[in-house]
């Protein structure tokens, strides 16, 4: 029997519908349970969900209520067991679906509900570059403007990078303010970079002069943290060789360089230093920014600020990339990149740059 002669069996008096055997009658009532089953799934809305309550289990002429009254009440009291429990099953199978897919409907309207498309959208925060990148981005801008070029290189080095080929052999002072981290179980020694100088080595190696580049990067040192210092801080490198570059090309560049950073008004002065691959060796400092020279606090009153190291190049490196030392010369320098940042915006805490308290870097959009 098809399902729909089944549906049209309910409208007849139970001898009209003439089941033949208890058998006969239990596939139609099953017929009727996959019905209500497949149109269930068709209910999606209030008025779906109420036509299938009226068909089913409506108190007059509903599916249910014309199986008791057609069929169970005239039947002898042998059918009536069979009738009995077929109807009795379809009603609580009837029930469920109308309670299961209330539940749908109710959830699904609330799911609309729930959007009010006249609010506001959510506003999904897109961020900034953080103030040590825009510090990054601001001095290298200033050298590609001249003619430099951006190269980086790793921060596992060798200590013959890092060290040797610096001028600075084993047992040489300078290494002191320079001790790092070293990395176990690799077969040739390596360590975390002290600083970017090793670029110098591994740009002269591979490429002839004249070079022009600046190296941004990350570097280590096994620091004692305070408010200036941490095991981890940047630099900008920079190296410039050539046939015919003078301690002039070295400190036009560099004023040129300090005034487009802190303005038109600052002035620059060299303090003689050392460093191992840079002779003669320099300090770079800048009038001070804040009271012009004048003296005040954040200079200790004496007018001047620090800025950072830069030279000529020491000949001696040049034996180590076999570059000529009689035909070439240059200059090469380092910069504090987290230094100028704090200077350049009154941060006097450097762990704050590391951090990544939104509350901080929200003030540098
Ligand atoms: N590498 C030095 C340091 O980390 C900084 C430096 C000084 C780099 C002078 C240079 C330079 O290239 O010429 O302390």
């Amino acid at each position: 029997m098809n399902i729909s002669e089944a549906l049209k069996k309910t409208h007849l008096e139970f001898n009209q519908a003439g089941f033949r055997s208890p058998e006969e009658f239990k596939s139609l009532a099953s017929e009727l349970l996959s019905l209500a089953d497949q149109e269930i799934n068709d209910v999606n809305s209030g008025e779906t969900w109420e036509a299938y309550r009226i068909k089913w289990a409506g108190r007059r002429d509903s599916v249910l209520s014309r199986i008791a009254d057609n069929w169970l009440k005239p039947a002898t009291p042998e059918w009536k067991r069979h009738i009995g429990a077929a109807l009795n099953l379809l009603r609580l199978r009837v029930e469920r679906n109308l309670d299961n897919s209330k539940l749908d409907i109710e959830q699904l309207g609330k799911a609309i509900r729930g959007v009010d498309l006249s609010l506001p959208g959510v506003e999904r925060a897109i961020g900034t570059r953080h103030l040590i990148q825009q510090t990054f981005d601001e001095l290298i801008g200033i050298f590609l403007s001249i003619g430099f070029s951006v190269v980086e290189g790793p921060e596992i080095e060798t200590p013959y990078y890092n060290f040797e080929a610096l001028n600075i052999p084993e047992h040489h002072p300078a290494r002191d303010n320079m001790d790092t981290f070293y990395i176990e179980g690799s077969r040739s020694p390596h360590l975390l970079r002290t600083h970017t100088s090793p670029m110098q080595i591994r740009t002269m190696e591979k490429e002839k002069p004249p070079v022009r580049i600046v190296v941004p990067g990350k570097v280590y040192r096994r620091d004692n943290p305070d408010a200036t210092h941490g095991y981890m801080f940047h630099q900008i490198e920079g190296l410039a060789v050539d046939t015919d570059i003078t301690f002039c090309d070295f400190k036009g560049t560099v004023e040129y360089f300090v005034r487009e950073f802190l303005g038109p008004k600052a002035r620059t002065r060299l303090r003689p230093s050392y460093f191992p691959f840079t002779e003669p060796s320099a300090e770079v400092d800048a009038s001070c920014h804040v009271c012009g020279g004048s003296g005040c606090r954040i200079c200790k009153f004496s007018g001047w600020i620090e800025l950072f190291g830069a030279g000529m190049v020491n000949p001696a490196v040049y034996g180590f990339v076999n570059y000529d030392p009689e035909k070439l010369s240059g200059f090469a320098f380092g910069i504090g990149v987290d230094r100028f940042a704090m200077m350049k915006y009154g941060i006097t805490e450097l762990p704050l740059l590391f951090q990544n308290d939104v509350r901080f870097l929200k003030q540098f959009p």
